[in-house]
């Protein structure tokens, strides 16, 4: 057993979506959450800048002495987390792999929709990771770059989001998915509006639920669960304005964040 703390990273507020399902499946282990609203996007960044940032909130992380780590962002998950797995020596994981395993347990028809960021898209890791799985998967990646900053502004059920929505999802529609990934952070946020315009059939798959069963399941392997019953710790950081962080992040959590602290992420 261990008792320290699991550490949880993203490129901003939208990482509290796997927090919380973390926090859900784990109601013991304390967390540190790193967020990087400074730098948000991620997804609109180059392969480099994005493995740059993903191993300095890895480093900031373990100066926090944390037994594993989690990354929540799906485009650090894309883009760095085979770079990670190769330069830390701490159990890592990325929302990718149990994102493609959760979507085949889901699909009928096997035609899979996947939407994320440009960055994400691009990188084909989720489309791969679920051909992979199921060879004869017909998967459509489609970037939606504009729902980070509808979700950022509040805006997840407003005509805004759902004009945007019919506009991105046309194609998948067209193709007759039956599973659709959010592959962002931010998506699950849109749920509503995703399902509007998608139809009650098609069933949306969030990462972060099977993300936590596979972190619950790693320390457990590992040894690594913590022993103690006791309320857990949650530490918030960010590289930005801790008060927007506070108040946003706060009704994602739908409780009051205490601890946060602004760090400066460049340092490292
Ligand atoms: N957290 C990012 C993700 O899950 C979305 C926001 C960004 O572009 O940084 O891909």
């Amino acid at each position: 057993m261990d008792n320290r703390p699991i550490g949880i990273f993203d490129s901003g507020i939208g990482g509290l979506t796997v927090l919380k399902e973390i926090a859900e499946q784990l109601p013991h282990e304390d967390i540190i959450y790193f967020g990087d609203t400074a730098r948000i996007p991620y997804g609109t960044k180059s392969r480099e800048t994005i493995i740059k940032y993903a191993f300095q909130c890895i480093k900031f992380l373990l100066s926090k002495n944390v037994k594993a780590i989690v990354i929540a962002c799906n485009t650090a998950s894309a883009l760095a987390y085979e770079e990670a797995l190769q330069a830390f020596d701490v159990p890592i994981l990325g929302v990718i792999q149990p994102g493609a395993k959760a979507t085949i347990n889901k699909t009928k028809n096997n035609k899979i929709g996947v939407i994320g960021t440009t960055a994400t898209i691009n990188s084909d890791a989720y489309q791969s990771s679920i051909r992979s799985l199921n060879k004869s998967a017909e998967v459509i990646g489609i970037a939606c770059p504009l729902f980070v900053q509808i979700v950022e502004d509040g805006w997840e059920d407003t005509d805004v989001a759902l004009i945007t929505a019919e506009k991105y999802l046309m194609e998948l529609k067209e193709h007759n998915v039956d599973t659709l990934v959010l592959g962002c952070t931010h998506y699950p946020i849109l749920r509503y509006t995703l399902s509007k315009v998608m139809g009650e059939k098609v069933s949306l798959v969030n990462p972060a639920f099977e993300t936590a069963k596979e972190i619950k399941n790693l320390l457990k392997q590992k040894d690594l669960l913590t022993d103690t019953t006791d309320k857990p710790i949650y530490n918030y950081y960010v590289s930005d304005d801790p008060e927007k962080f506070r108040r946003i992040g706060g009704n994602i959590m739908n409780k009051n964040i205490v601890s946060i602290e602004k760090v400066d992420i460049e340092t490292l």
